[in-house]
């Protein structure tokens, strides 16, 4: 079985522990979009693992797999690879071909058009990442295959010159940013980095295709959230990849089927219990009050990439509903549950309503959700550490309560239910 994990909200939803879970039953683990932007944590026992471009399936020591809607920075990767090894884990990677690089002047302009964006940045991770998709779109970023074969016909350094000359002016006279790229050095690296994706890099498609062909099941693991896709989130406080189920298909370079198999059986939707959001933007049921600053310290809601205090806020149904369709969810895992226990009351913002009258479709802009009025269901909380539970029934009666309130306003079974951090602690329905 084929199966498809996607953040349903503003990302760190807990998607690294449900694929780490299901992993188990995997032969192949994959990513298909984002970069170390993401950050998803394992927890195995005493071990702690924070992932940025490595797939979740590695404490499971799966087969991993980066495809080409990734974007990375080969200096994070294999610092990441070093350390996981240095830890005692099997990395058996095979990245994309044509995957997109991330290089030291993205970083930068990251950081410039933050600034020069305003109130319309969303607070990027400064990674790079939508600099190097820009770059890709724009037709002139490099990917693996053509780093190899630039160092291997002698053209990297004129592709190096160029790019460094052209956005080294934009830092410069766009940007007005002093910055010491250096050319050689980068140049160094890169030819470093070459001789590590010539032992690592591959045609990921086909390797895909033919292991889904020949009956093996493979998990494919989204980044970030819903919420932040660039074409369905809420543009423009979003990233700039497609974390939905479309982003699945062209990340990945496949089709429905793969000769008689479908290329994804089931779509699992990771919903946190409640909103969390590191970035900026409008966010309607976001508790800015002592709620809030509970829910953030006892959940240590604080960035795993940035390290920067997570915003906080009720479960949003609209917004969840909505990525519901978008990704065809089959099934919901519902992260976190245990933080909410010790609240008096639970709320589940079920609509918005602009000057009392209620909003009916899902909004494009930020402008128009920032004068949104969430509207609430309010529900008894429960006081009982549920850390401990194992079984459905033995969560308190108001906990059974909030989960199936989830199902019916989605329509979609909670299949999942975490009541801790690490991998045992999972109630599976
Ligand atoms: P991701 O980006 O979606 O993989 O999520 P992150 O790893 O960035 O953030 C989720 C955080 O919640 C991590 O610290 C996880 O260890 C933790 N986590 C995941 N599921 C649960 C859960 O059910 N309960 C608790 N308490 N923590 C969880
Ligand atoms: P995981 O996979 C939470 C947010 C950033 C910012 C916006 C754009 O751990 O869920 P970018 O650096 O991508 O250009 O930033 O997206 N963002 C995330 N927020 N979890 C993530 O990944 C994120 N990846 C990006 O905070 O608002
Ligand atoms: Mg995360």
């Amino acid at each position: 079985m084929n199966v498809a994990v996607f953040g349903m909200q503003w990302g760190d939803e807990g998607k690294g522990k449900i694929v780490d879970y299901l992993a188990e039953k995997a032969d192949i683990v994959a990513r298909f979009q984002g970069g170390s932007n993401a950050g998803h944590t394992v927890i195995v026992g005493n071990e702690t693992l924070k992932l940025h471009l490595i797939p979740s399936g590695v404490a499971q020591n799966k087969k991993l797999v980066i495809g080409n809607g990734a974007v990375i920075n080969p200096e994070e990767l294999i610092s990441e690879i070093t350390e996981l090894e240095k830890r005692g884990f099997r990395v058996d990677l095979l990245v994309s071909e044509r995957v997109h690089l991330v290089f030291p002047y993205h970083l930068l302009l990251d950081g410039a058009l933050h600034a020069h964006q305003g109130n319309r940045a969303a607070g990027s991770t400064k990674k790079g990442i939508a600099p190097v998709y820009a770059d890709k779109y724009e037709r002139h970023g490099l990917r693996v295959a053509d780093l190899i074969e630039m160092v291997d016909n002698g053209e990297l350094p004129g592709y190096v010159h160029k790019m460094v000359e052209l956005k080294g002016k934009m830092l410069h006279h766009v940007f007005e940013i002093e910055h010491n790229l250096d050319e050689q050095q980068i140049l160094d690296k890169f030819y470093i980095y070459a001789n590590f994706f010539r032992k690592y890099s591959g045609n990921v498609t086909d390797e895909i295709y033919h292991a889904i062909a020949e009956g093996k099941n493979v998990l494919f693991e989204g980044a970030q959230g819903g919420l932040l896709d660039i074409d369905h989130g809420l543009y423009p406080y979003v990233t700039s990849s497609n974390t939905t189920l479309g982003g699945l298909y062209t990340g990945m370079g496949l089709g429905l089927r793969c000769k008689n198999k479908n290329t994804v059986d089931k779509v699992i939707g990771v919903v946190k219990a409640y909103t969390s959001r590191v970035g900026e933007g409008p966010l309607p049921a976001e508790l800015l009050n002592e709620t809030g600053n509970w829910i953030r310290e006892k959940g240590h809601e604080y960035g795993t990439t940035t390290g920067r205090p997570r915003r906080i806020g009720w479960l949003d149904m609209l917004e969840v509903n909505n990525f519901v369709m978008v990704n065809g969810a089959d099934e919901i895992a519902l992260t976190r549950l245990d933080i909410l226990s010790g609240l008096k009351q639970v709320k589940i913002c079920v609509n918005y309503a602009i000057d009392d009258v209620l909003v009916r479709q899902r909004l494009a802009t930020g402008g128009a959700i920032q004068k949104c009025r969430p509207l609430y269901e309010v529900m008894a909380g429960w006081d009982e550490d549920i850390s401990n539970c194992r079984k459905f029934e033995d969560l308190p009666v108001n906990a059974q309560r909030y989960v199936h309130r989830i199902e019916e306003f989605t329509g979609v079974p909670v299949k999942l239910i975490g009541v801790g951090p690490e991998r045992s602690q999972i109630i599976p329905r």
